[in-house]
């Protein structure tokens, strides 16, 4: 089963034994964070893992809290979620039958995590009864129309920049002091075409949240300008230097260059502008379909990201391994150096 899961810092412990008790049994699990206790704030995870759901990326949700009520009330506000706060094997079998539930909230603070696993194991076994309750279940949605699409404020928008940072550095082993490219589209954030809706208040948030988690696992972030500046790039002076960059001469500006690169130019020690990275990125995340693969080192993998998207905007991202070389003979990994030399 593909299952998304979710965790404040009063969940985070809980929520990893959930993951790899998931894992072990052989689900698809998607891993929406939190990742550390650093206190972050419940509904900003709800909305991640109940999104998946609504996408159709997940059959089923789980989120964790201190107490699982935050999450809980969190999830019940998103249209199409059944989400049931069960601490206890007989709830848990009871919303599965009776409400159809497909998010299972529970709470790191009141239970400990043998039953909490247990739980885990009844809710996902037990199906749906149908019958009498298929008719109140269908009375628990609003009307279509009561259902107004959700807006994203700035603190959401930052911390979802942060965990996608995160997940890249840590799915592509990203050493210290690796270069990542960023590619931007606020208008996409916000739900518009690329170019046509740029959003200072979106890029300040975004690039706060991506400069936490480069600090983090300190990585050097270069931010690509938009087709206008022939997607130069807005690098710190002594990113230039390090990689023997060409500087061009342009400022760049909310409709030449983009919200993100104007704002990168305005927060970056020392911003320049350059031609391009000689395809030096190790790593890099487009936000909104900019097309960042031009300035990736080779060979560029595709890397799947449990976030998809931020805000409104698509996301993608990608990372660069060496290019395995040579004949027949050639082998590529330490061991196979060992086996080889034995002969
Ligand atoms: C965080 O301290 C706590 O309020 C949260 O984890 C949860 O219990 C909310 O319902």
């Amino acid at each position: 089963m593909r299952i998304a899961i979710g965790a404040d810092h009063g969940g985070y412990h809980l929520k990893e034994e959930i993951r790899q008790s998931l894992e072990k049994s052989g689900h698809t699990v998607q891993d929406f964070g939190c990742y550390s206790t650093e206190s972050v704030d419940y509904p900003d995870y709800a909305i991640l893992v109940t999104r998946a759901i609504q996408q159709n990326e997940a059959d089923k949700g789980i989120l964790v809290c201190g107490t699982g009520i935050g999450m809980s009330i969190a999830a019940n506000k998103q249209s199409g979620i059944r989400a049931a706060l069960c601490h206890d094997l007989f709830s848990a079998q009871a919303t599965r039958e009776h409400n159809d539930s497909n998010v299972l909230c529970m709470g790191g603070r009141v239970i400990g995590s043998g039953l909490a696993l247990s739980i885990v194991d009844t809710w996902l076994n037990t199906e749906f009864s149908g019958g009498r309750h298929l008719r109140r279940i269908a009375k628990l949605e609003p009307a279509a129309d009561e259902t107004a699409e959700a807006e994203f404020s700035s603190e959401q928008l930052q911390l979802q920049a942060t965990d996608l940072m995160h997940e890249l550095a840590e799915k592509s082993n990203l050493e210290p002091g690796s270069l990542v490219v960023i590619g931007c589209s606020t208008s996409e954030i916000g739900g518009h075409r690329i170019g046509s809706a740029s959003s200072a208040e979106t890029a300040a948030a975004v690039y706060a949240g991506l400069r936490k988690a480069a600090d983090a696992h300190q990585l050097i972030l270069a931010f690509q300008c938009c087709e206008h500046l022939n997607r130069s790039l807005v690098v710190e002076r002594s990113t230039m230097e390090r990689y023997d960059l060409e500087q061009v001469s342009v400022v760049p500006a909310p409709h030449a260059g983009g919200a993100m690169a104007t704002q990168a130019f305005s927060q970056l020690a020392d911003a320049v502008v350059v031609n391009d990275l000689h395809h030096k990125a190790r790593a890099g995340l487009d936000i909104g379909d900019t097309m960042i693969g031009m300035h990736l080192a080779w060979v560029a993998v595709p890397l799947r990201l449990a976030h998809k998207t931020l805000g409104k905007a698509n996301v993608h991202a990608a990372f660069s391994r060496p290019r395995l070389v040579g004949g027949k003979r050639a082998v590529y990994s330490q061991e196979q150096a060992q086996e080889a030399n034995r002969i």
